[in-house]
């Protein structure tokens, strides 16, 4: 269900991203903006400069890279960390939809003129797709 230039669109911007910063960026955004997301993390702590934060949003950031390479599996690719967010961690599925919403402000904002209106559509259906195979061992 993806054509062509969507794949395009999505590689392109993914071929760009540094995913330590971008995903430091959007995890801290995450925290600041919904300022009840920090409760489900361990003693993170201030956000802003927070090395535990860095190193865990590039470890989300990277894990959304597998949805880059899965894009016809995403339900299977994430099973088992849908798994992982529901039993143990408990993290709202609501959450996932956030923190996607926050990624394509930070793709925007890094850059600017690339990121096209056609581009952050297609970015917005990724987001979605992935917050939704993540949610998907939730019940
Ligand atoms: C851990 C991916 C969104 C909360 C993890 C891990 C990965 C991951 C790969 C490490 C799993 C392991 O250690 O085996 C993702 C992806 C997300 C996402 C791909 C969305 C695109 C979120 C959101 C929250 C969250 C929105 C909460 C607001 C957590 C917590 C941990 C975790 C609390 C455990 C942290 C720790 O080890 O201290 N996530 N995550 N995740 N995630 Fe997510």
């Amino acid at each position: 269900h993806w054509s062509a230039e969507e794949k395009q669109l999505i590689a392109s911007v993914w071929s760009k991203v540094n995913v330590e910063e971008c995903g430091a960026e959007a995890l801290a955004r995450l925290l600041i903006v919904y300022p009840w997301t920090p409760r489900v993390f361990d003693n993170f702590g201030a956000i802003i400069g927070n090395p535990k934060v860095r190193a865990h949003g590039k470890k989300v950031l990277t894990s959304f890279g597998e949805a880059v390479k899965n894009l016809e599996n995403l339900k299977t690719t994430y099973a088992k960390l849908s798994e992982l967010h529901c039993e143990k961690l408990h993290v709202d599925p609501e959450n996932f939809r956030l923190l996607g919403d926050i990624l394509i402000i930070v793709l925007a904002a890094h850059f600017t003129k690339d990121f096209t209106p056609a581009c952050q559509a297609t970015w917005q259906k990724l987001v979605g797709v992935v917050a939704h195979a993540l949610a998907y061992k939730y019940h």
